[in-house]
């Protein structure tokens, strides 16, 4: 169905996504090509909605299925309205997190499976996939002291959330590149911007056109 090319950023707290989307933009819209930067949760107006309700107040506002599903109400609406439309230009969207955020994240307390992740995905977006995904790793606490620094003592309500939580976070994205090495690709965070947005860059050629 799609004309464009669909890619996604994920990884743990801290580990510079934000960064290098706004770095591969920049560096495909250089090649020519028409790029939108976006995120989740939100990227819509109605979606940053939902990411208001789901990233402040308290641990205990929402139960684990709510949280899975507000996840996914707030993807419905970003590719009905933002992602599909522009792969149907055939433009090039990079998604700071995606449903790979969803199938790390909430299946952590083990009340809900990748399985019924991708459920909601099916209903909510019509198991709409990035053609790439980017796993950007650091070890756990190298991330945390990033995030730390970025948050000032002020993180939201998933990234407050202990170290054993964002341990397990990234062994789950750890684990989607080792089942699905063609579409997702582990990445070294550790070096410098310039040197992993290359790394990104090339690891795109097979999309370009
Ligand atoms: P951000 O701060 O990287 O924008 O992400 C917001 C927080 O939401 C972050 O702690 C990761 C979390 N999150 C999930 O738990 N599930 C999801 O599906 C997404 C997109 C984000």
């Amino acid at each position: 169905m799609t004309a464009g090319v669909f890619i996604s950023l994920e990884g743990g707290e801290g580990t510079g996504k934000s960064t290098q989307s706004k770095a591969l933009s920049e560096k495909l819209e250089q090649k020519g090509y028409t790029v939108t930067v976006t995120r989740e949760p939100g990227g819509t107006a109605s979606a940053e909605v939902i990411r208001e309700l789901l990233l402040t107040g308290a641990e205990e506002k929402w139960g684990i299925r709510t949280e899975a599903m507000l996840f996914a109400a707030a993807r419905a609406e970003h590719c009905a309205k933002l992602i599909r439309p522009a792969l149907v230009r055939g433009e090039w969207v990079i998604c700071d997190r995606f449903i790979d955020s969803s199938r790390a994240y909430q299946i952590v307390n083990r009340e809900l499976t990748d399985t019924d992740i991708l459920a909601l995905h099916a209903i909510g977006s019509r198991n709409l996939m990035p053609h790439r995904t980017f796993v950007l790793d650091l070890p756990e606490a190298v991330a945390a002291k990033r995030a730390a620094a970025r948050d000032r003592g002020d993180s939201d309500r998933i990234g407050g959330r202990d170290s054993s939580y964002h341990q397990a976070v990234i062994a789950n994205f750890r684990q989607f590149a080792a089942d699905e090495p063609d579409r997702v690709r582990l990445i070294d965070a550790s070096r410098a911007v310039e040197e992993i947005t290359a790394t990104l860059l090339a690891s795109l050629n097979d999309l370009m056109s």
